[in-house]
């Protein structure tokens, strides 16, 4: 559907794709049909089509993950989803994928630099992200205050990211949030 509007004179066109729920669009389409016009094309801007494509790699995505019923990440996630924050920033989002993954800068530097890995100092245990999130009991008070449980796991905590900005907290709090 191609919309022309006209404001002081100066002419915008504006692609919108068809019945895009608009008020005025049955006539706007009435109008088209009966228009005399030609068939003159007018480029689209590439971001209007954007969303199109979006939704169309959408779910030609879903329909091939429908039928991988044998990898073992299927039942995890069967239907497929933004697994980032919405709202968050680049730098949120890295984060958060890197606790996901289990791997942090905190955490696994130590195997680019050929260094020791890093301990828990206080527990002296092995220092990983379901340490910090759920194992430490120095973090118990924070945990406690943060997500009113001390008794929670990983995957219930890291698996929506509705519980992302609590995590982001808990970690700025802890000191780690610039180390992962
Ligand atoms: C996340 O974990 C909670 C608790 O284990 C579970 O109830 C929920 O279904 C999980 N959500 C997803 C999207 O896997
Ligand atoms: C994380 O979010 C889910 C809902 O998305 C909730 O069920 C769960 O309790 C949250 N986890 C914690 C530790 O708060
Ligand atoms: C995450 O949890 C929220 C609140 O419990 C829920 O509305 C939402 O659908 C969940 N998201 C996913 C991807 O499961
Ligand atoms: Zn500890």
């Amino acid at each position: 559907m191609l919309w022309l509007i006209i404001l002081r004179r100066k002419i915008i066109f504006c692609w919108i794709p068809g019945h895009a729920g608009i008020t005025g669009n049955e006539l706007a389409d009435t109008a088209a049909r009966s228009g005399t016009g030609s068939s003159e094309r007018f480029p689209i801007p590439h971001s209007d089509l954007k969303a199109c494509f979006r939704q169309k790699l959408q779910s030609v995505w879903q329909s091939n993950w429908d039928q991988q019923t044998e990898n073992k990440l299927h039942s995890i996630m069967p239907v497929l989803a933004p697994t980032v924050p919405s709202s968050s920033n680049r730098r949120e989002q890295v984060i958060w994928t890197r606790l996901r993954l289990g791997h942090t800068r905190l955490t696994h530097r130590h195997l680019l630099f050929g260094e020791p890995p890093p301990y828990c100092e206080i527990c002296n245990v092995p220092l990983s992200v379901k340490h910090i999130l759920c194992d430490c009991p120095h973090s118990n008070h924070l945990r406690h205050r943060l997500f009113n449980s001390v008794d929670f796991t990983i995957s219930s905590i890291l698996n929506n990211s509705t519980n992302s900005s609590l995590v982001f907290k808990f970690l700025s709090i802890k000191g780690f949030i610039h180390h992962m």
